[in-house]
């Protein structure tokens, strides 16, 4: 067979891919507790989805057409509205301004517009795991910042003035985080902001989560002073409309960057999904997304809770921190692992093998994340979490 490109040789397969495969498989087998996935639970609101029959019905062929590259003027137009009203940052829809095939498309396209080979894209370890990948293909070389459950997974001013320099590109921020549920303490922000300022680079600012928020707040990195001008901020409704499957995001930067990113998607996807970005047209204009997010959240965080008391009644000597936003428990499950000599990723498959209940190896986002497992709370009720920890707790017993 002739031979593949070197640049797909080096990268892994990714391993949320791998677990939403092994999901499927025993989905078929049995019923399965999921705490594995990482999409929302609620659906979107009906009214949103009938705006989808609507548009098909009324003008299929404008809804199934190709847009421009940046999106339709209309929707970025309301994406502005949308980014003002809850970031408090001004951003021109014409030039500042760019959908996007979900928030991956937006991440990729910033960072091959970016990044040279032998530059450094500086990540928290552990860190959403499709960052370190992506930062490969583009040549660069991801360089980690170790955070841990005892400082609440924050890292610090000091440990980010130490891993950047002149070889720095940018900085990934994810704020609420995936996987630990973190929202960035502000002195980290303002020295991340400083640091940039000094060195050069670009700050990417993954705000996927902005809206998932139990406690705390999430402020803008745009918005602080110097920021906006070397902030890309990577959006998408995957999370804030519950339609991860429509892929559709977008990019905010400066108008440099739009540009380049437009090149790029010119080349990789053309343009944007056509329909979805009509109907999302009702539901920022029409309060559908103030309702969904307020709904979302409401069950969220009565789920994010109760599991919390199950992890304590059931996993007394693991340690973990409450989420305060998104969607995800990130537990240390060393002295639970080292009794029963499995490593994290062994353990979550001998899991899902004999009980049916579905964890994702906290190894698969970083080496710091080794030991321990990420369990999503959005997706099972009350009721279902609780058998999920019981059944937890009884493998252990009967492991060990
Ligand atoms: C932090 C983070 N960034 C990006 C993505 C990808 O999002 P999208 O569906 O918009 O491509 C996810 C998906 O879970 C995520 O958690």
């Amino acid at each position: 067979m002739a031979r593949l490109a070197q640049r797909i040789g080096t990268i892994h397969t990714s391993p949320i891919r791998r677990v939403a495969a092994l999901l499927d498989e025993a989905r078929e087998r049995s019923d399965i507790i999921s705490f594995g996935g990482g999409a929302p639970s609620i659906p979107p609101p009906p009214e949103f989805l009938n705006e989808f029959g609507r548009l098909m019905r009324e003008d299929g062929l404008r809804s199934c057409a190709y847009t421009g590259t940046r999106g339709i003027p209309k929707l970025r137009e309301a994406v502005a509205a949308d980014v003002k009203k809850y970031g408090k940052v001004d951003f021109d829809p014409a030039t500042e301004i760019i959908l996007t095939t979900g928030a991956t498309e937006s991440i990729f396209s910033s960072l091959m517009c970016l990044v040279d080979p032998g530059d450094e894209v500086v990540v928290t370890d552990p860190t959403y795991l499709g960052y370190r990948e992506m930062v490969e293909l583009a040549q660069g070389r991801a360089k980690p910042i170790p955070v841990a459950v005892e400082e609440g997974y924050q890292p610090t001013g000091d440990q980010l003035k130490e891993a950047v320099s002149k070889k720095t590109k940018a900085v990934m921020l994810l704020s609420p985080d995936n996987p630990t549920g973190r929202i960035i303490n502000e002195p980290f922000v303002k020295t991340l902001i400083d640091l940039a300022n000094d060195y050069d680079f670009w700050i990417i600012s993954d705000d996927i989560y902005k809206h998932i928020i139990y406690e705390g707040e999430h402020r803008w990195v745009s918005h602080y002073p110097r920021a906006k001008e070397r902030t890309i901020t990577v959006c998408s409704f995957s999370k804030e409309a519950g339609i991860p499957g429509l892929r559709l995001g977008y990019t905010l930067a400066p108008r440099t960057v739009v540009e380049s990113i437009e090149k790029m998607q010119q080349y990789s996807t053309l343009a944007p999904e056509s329909i979805g970005q009509f109907a999302l047209l009702q539901y920022l204009n029409q309060d559908m997304k103030e309702q969904y997010i307020k709904n979302s959240v409401t069950t969220y965080a009565t789920r994010r809770d109760f599991m919390g008391e199950m992890i304590q009644e059931h996993l007394s000597l693991a340690k973990t921190t409450k989420p305060a936003g998104a969607y995800y428990y990130f537990v240390d499950m060393r002295p639970y692992l080292a009794k029963l000599h499995k490593t994290e990723e062994e353990f979550a498959k001998q899991l899902l093998d004999q009980t049916s209940v579905a964890v994702i190896p906290g190894g698969f986002f970083g080496e710091n994340g080794k030991g321990h497992v990420r369990m999503t709370f959005v997706t099972e009720p009350e009721e279902r979490i609780q058998l999920g920890m019981e059944k937890i707790a009884q493998f252990l017993s009967h492991a060990s």
